[in-house]
């Protein structure tokens, strides 16, 4: 079992929705926490919550700022901050584009650089929050790529740093501020606690790759196994 209590945990996107939840989840544990996001007011809530230490940062703009305020080495590392973008590829501009690879791919990938040699002395533990869009979801080309990009990440740390446990997370639909009012209602959203639980249990057991809800795994699956029939029944059902 991977332990948590008296670790010191970074939770990247620790002011809303999943991130909170695992905070609030890890502190629970006996975690010691740096909880990182945008939005100072809802951070701070949290870290009145956690007893954590509150660091403002906007990732797609670069992780010095956040490296720089970081106390000490951190043992567990939560990559969770990420954001989406919903319609055609075409209609994407260049500089979404950018701004979502940055955050999603390049800031974790930045962040993982930079904290490895700690981690590996810490025998520590990385999560990533990936996305089941992974496998390529129609409508958000650019947002499955930089989660099958940092699945793909995942996978190579794991093999390359084998002191370091790493978990991929990939969640269905979330009830988070994430959507907007145009959520999809297929899946069915799960509460962000309830994927906060499987991410802890998922660390504290070193596994490899988490799915929530469960049964999305036979999709992960067929993608893996048949990329054309998989890409058929997706047209067709969504
Ligand atoms: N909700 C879903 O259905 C779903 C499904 C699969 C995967 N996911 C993944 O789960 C993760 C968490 O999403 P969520 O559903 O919990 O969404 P959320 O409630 O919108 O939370 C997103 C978090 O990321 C932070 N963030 C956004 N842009 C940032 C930036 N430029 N710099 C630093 N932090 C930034 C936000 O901070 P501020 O609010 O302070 O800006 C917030 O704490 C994401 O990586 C997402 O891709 C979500």
């Amino acid at each position: 079992m991977v332990k948590v209590a008296d670790r010191l945990a970074l939770v990247t996107g620790a002011s809303s929705g999943i991130g909170r939840a695992v905070a609030l989840r890890l502190a629970g544990d006996g975690a010691r926490l740096v909880l990182t996001g945008r939005d100072p007011d809802r951070l701070q809530e949290v870290a009145e919550r956690t007893g954590g230490k509150a660091v403002v940062a906007d990732l797609a703009e670069g992780v010095d700022a956040l490296l720089g305020s970081l106390p000490g080495t951190p043992a567990l590392v939560v990559h969770n901050a990420g954001a989406g973008a919903a319609g055609p590829l075409e209609d994407m501009t260049s500089a979404q584009v950018d701004a979502l690879i940055d955050l999603n791919l390049r800031a974790p990938v930045q962040l993982t650089r930079a904290l490895l040699p700690g981690l590996r002395a810490e025998r520590g533990h990385l999560v990533f929050v990936a996305s089941i869009a992974a496998v390529g979801v129609a409508g958000e080309a650019v947002y499955s790529a930089t989660k099958a990009g940092l699945r793909g990440f995942a996978d190579a740390v794991r093999v390359e740093a084998p002191e370091v446990g790493v978990t991929t997370v990939l969640p269905g639909i979330v009830d988070t501020p994430f959507h907007g009012p145009e959520r999809r209602s297929f899946p069915r959203a799960v509460p962000a606690d309830k994927v906060a639980e499987e991410i802890v249990k998922g660390l504290r057991r070193d596994a490899a790759e988490v799915v929530v809800p469960r049964w999305l795994a036979i999709g992960a699956k067929l993608h893996g196994a048949a990329p054309a029939l998989f890409a058929k029944a997706s047209r067709r059902w969504g």
